[in-house]
């Protein structure tokens, strides 16, 4: 069968601030990635999703853009970028970048050019209402806390952000946001990347009426409460997209970040004409618990299978506590972390992992004066916010810089991460890291492991078993969340996540049997 690479690739997440620094400021860049990319092709991944690297001001570290076709300066140039992609693709690896169509940054020129003059046709790329007795036009909240509109002084009439208020929302109405929108695609298309990362990809179009949506308390990590976002126009934006993307050659694809939970939903954006792919957090977000996460497994398999889309896991990434910590922290977290890796790549599809998932990194409780997300400071600190899964990745030696950086890094590495190093665990088959390349290179050559088909095996309460298989080919993956010690199916261990003495299977960790 001819595959497509999408369907059951493996990409890599990287954070551009946190991942490697080349000019000793403390903050990562594009040059920096291009020196470690050698680090994520031994991993073993299919490609890297770069989050955004464009000018800004850095309201939200990036996802607020000034400039949607160039670098900031602190990140390098177009030509680094250039460099990096051509690195990349020389080493096999695809490159997807970030595109942040919900809103701009509040220092776009679009965005001064609408508020230094009302009758300026860019304000109409904004959604500007008129304030009801002296509040704003709805009751609608913004995602990182208050509300979700700002007055502009100057006309007295307000604008929506739902996130800050650096980032206000695009009124994609507009057809002029369409058309320039589709520029911004093309240029980097033409740069040759493979793919793009669409953020906040259910919230573009707004519903017209603007009616009140009261929000939840507390918020819930998924927008389906929402009735005001998650619009059916937002369907046909994306055909357009992709009608795009298939006019290139080497199929270049699309990763929504879609925060729906309800499949169902979630999968009509991942019909045939649609995006390729979308995340689905159902599985990020729900507890080390077997029959909870099986749940999750059949309901998403149910639902991209009916529209005939491939599902995509997902873990970690940089909106979230680490997995370690997620699950319980310590030693008993760090097992879970292990077994959930085997479970995440043994299923079928395409998977996401977050730089520094493969060294098992822990969450980092950082003091509240070193805090930088707006999350913090928008909720006074009721929201500790997500710097601490955003510390850079420790490479080698030891503090400050870790190998990261020659200078200090823009958040300080734990001192006690020097065991956990790249370096560090180079060469230990016992580290998180070989875990990672021994599952990667596993699910690389093996192709039941990779596209093979997927079915429930019968096992006891606390376990979740199923088979991957192809041709006469049949693994068996084995995850013991918390029953007594497990048998192992007859056959050959491909690998397991901590030693199963006497084939049974130690509660929190996970095997792949070929049987
Ligand atoms: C997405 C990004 C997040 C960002 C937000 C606003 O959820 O992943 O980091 O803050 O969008 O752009």
């Amino acid at each position: 069968m001819n595959e497509h690479w999408w369907r059951s690739a493996v990409i890599y997440q990287i954070y551009v601030r946190s991942f490697a620094d080349s000019d000793g400021d403390g903050v990562g860049d594009l040059s920096g990635i291009r020196s470690r990319l050698p680090h994520v092709k031994e991993l073993g991944v299919d490609g890297i999703w770069l989050t955004p690297f464009y000018p800004s001001p850095g309201a939200d570290h990036g996802y607020d853009v000034s400039d949607y076709v160039d670098v900031d300066p602190q990140f390098g140039t177009l030509d680094d970028f250039d460099a990096l992609v051509a690195d990349a693709h020389r080493l096999g690896l695809r490159v997807i970048v970030d595109i942040v169509p919900n809103h701009t940054s509040n220092e776009h020129q679009w965005f001064r050019n609408a508020v230094s003059d009302p009758q300026h046709p860019d304000r109409a790329r904004y959604i500007f209402r008129s304030g009801r007795d002296g509040e704003p036009p709805n009751v609608w909240t913004s995602a990182f806390g208050g509300p979700a509109w700002t007055l502009d002084d100057a006309s007295g009439e307000y604008y929506l952000h739902l996130f800050t208020p650096e980032q206000p929302d695009l009124d994609w109405h507009n057809g002029r946001v369409r058309e320039d929108f589709e520029e911004i695609l093309r240029f980097w298309l033409d740069r040759g990347v493979d793919g793009f990362r669409i953020d906040v990809g259910q919230a573009l179009y707004k519903a017209p009426d603007l009616h009140d949506v009261h929000q939840p308390e507390p918020r819930p990590a998924f927008a389906d409460w929402h009735t005001g976002i998650n619009q059916a126009e937002v369907h046909g934006l994306y055909r357009s997209w992709r009608r795009l993307a298939d006019s290139y050659p080497d199929e270049r694809m699309y990763v929504g970040e879609v925060v729906l939970e309800n499949q169902v939903e979630l999968a009509k954006y991942v019909r045939p004409d649609e995006l390729q792919l979308t995340f689905n957090f159902t599985f990020l977000y729900e507890d080390w618990n077997a029959k909870a996460l099986r749940a999750r497994i059949d309901r998403t398999l149910e639902a991209f299978g009916a529209v005939g889309a491939t599902a995509s896991w997902v873990l970690e990434n940089h909106d979230v506590t680490r997995l370690p910590t997620r699950y319980g922290g310590g030693e008993e977290g760090r097992r879970r972390a292990r077994a959930a890796t085997l479970l995440l790549l043994g299923l079928p599809g395409a998977a996401f992992l977050y730089q520094g998932q493969e060294l098992g990194l822990e969450e980092v409780e950082l003091p509240d004066e070193l805090r930088q997300d707006p999350v913090f400071f928008r909720t006074n600190g009721a929201r500790k916010g997500r710097d601490g899964c955003r510390v850079p990745i420790p490479w080698s030696g030891g503090p400050p810089g870790f190998g990261f950086t020659a200078g200090s890094p823009w958040l300080p590495i734990p001192a006690d991460w020097t065991a956990l190093s790249a370096e560090a665990q180079e060469g230990s088959p016992q580290s998180s890291l070989a875990l990672h390349r021994a599952a990667l290179e596993l699910r690389r050559r093996i192709d039941a492991l990779r596209t093979g088909s997927f079915a429930w095996r019968a096992s006891p309460s606390g376990t979740l078993l199923f088979e991957r298989a192809s041709g006469n080919e049949t693994i068996v993956c084995v995850v013991n969340l918390n029953a007594e010690h497990l048998q192992l199916p007859d056959g050959e261990l491909l690998l397991a996540s901590e030693p199963a003495p006497g084939n049974l299977l130690p509660p929190s960790s996970a095997a792949w049997t070929r049987v």
